[in-house]
């Protein structure tokens, strides 16, 4: 059965939000119903998923804007707000480009349109910061009924370590709206750091894409060498992955509780309990998630 889909994406920053929506719109297992940013600076984030739409044809998907600030601008790294920049990725936007227009409502409309006016279930993948997602659940609490997440962040296993500041980026970004969706009862799975750390592709992988010879392996190229990043590590399409293929990792049911004070602020703790909140995938198979993902990228058959 074809699962309907929506990403919200805080796509421009690092390479795999692009990387996600190139991996959706090539499975054929998916219907993506809807693209949604979040996340600092929305606006060119939108023009990024629209011209990776176009260039892969899809240009009947609506892109809409949602929210650019966390729900507290306290952020990590000393405090310092960092989503205004201009992300890197945005040297493939071309100055007088003609784009299709951005849906003219709000992200969060448009997310709360998509699953409670459906009569199939669509399943919201969020793979940035979770502000557009908690604010939906406050506007329309009936959606935690109607839908579920899979979502990309947190870590469970051995990343507690508030000394050397590694809470996972999507938590850390906007960890009061991360509370608010993890408590809200709404069905989670969480493909967190734990899995996706352990989903990366090779250089020779990353030539390959590069000489795949399509205008999308083209787009996806030029966006990876402006990103510029080093190991390009496959977290948010593992989460598409998963979306539709759960057998690729294996999950535990946990209470995920996400800090937000203190040094551990964004942090996820993930405990066994009577009343779980999450499925938490533990294990993945990397190796036919990989070649699944190479075969789609590139479009080949084989
Ligand atoms: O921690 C990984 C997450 O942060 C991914 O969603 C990646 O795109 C980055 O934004
Ligand atoms: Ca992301």
């Amino acid at each position: 059965m074809v699962e309907d889909v929506l990403i919200d994406t805080d796509i421009g920053d690092d390479i795999d939000d692009a990387f996600a929506l190139a991996f959706a719109l090539h499975s054929p297992e998916v219907n993506v119903k809807a693209i949604t940013t979040v996340f600092g600076n929305v606006d060119v984030r939108t023009r990024l998923a629209l011209k990776l739409l176009k260039v892969f044809g899809r240009e009947d998907i609506p892109v809409a804007t949602g929210v650019g600030k966390p729900f507290f601008e306290r952020t990590y790294r000393r405090d310092r707000y960092l989503g205004d920049e201009v992300p890197r990725q945005a040297v493939v936007l071309v100055e007088d480009e003609s784009l299709p227009k951005p849906y003219p409502k709000h992200a969060v409309d448009l997310i709360i349109s998509t699953v409670m006016d459906s009569r199939k279930e669509v399943t919201i993948i969020p793979v940035g910061a979770l502000t557009n997602i908690a604010t939906c659940i406050i506007k329309e609490p009936k959606l935690v009924e109607k839908t579920k997440l899979v979502i990309m962040g947190g870590a469970v296993s051995n990343w507690f370590r508030p000394s050397l500041s590694r809470a996972e980026h999507n938590i850390r970004c906007d960890p009061e709206a991360a509370r608010i969706v993890f408590e809200s009862g709404i069905p989670i799975t969480m493909v967190g750091l734990d899995v996706t750390m352990k989903c990366v592709l090779s250089e020779e992988q990353v030539d390959r894409i590069r000489e795949g010879g399509l205008a999308t392996t083209t787009l996806l190229s030029h966006m990876t060498e402006a990103w510029g990043g080093g190991r390009l590590t496959l977290h948010d399409p593992l989460a598409v992955a998963v979306s539709f293929d759960p057998t690729l990792t294996k999950t535990q049911p946990r209470l995920v509780n996400v800090v937000t004070t203190g040094k551990a602020r964004g942090f996820t703790l993930a405990v066994e309990d009577d009343t779980p909140n999450a499925q938490v995938c533990i294990e993945v198979d990397s190796d036919r998630f990989i070649s699944l993902f190479m075969k789609r990228i590139l479009k080949n058959p084989n």
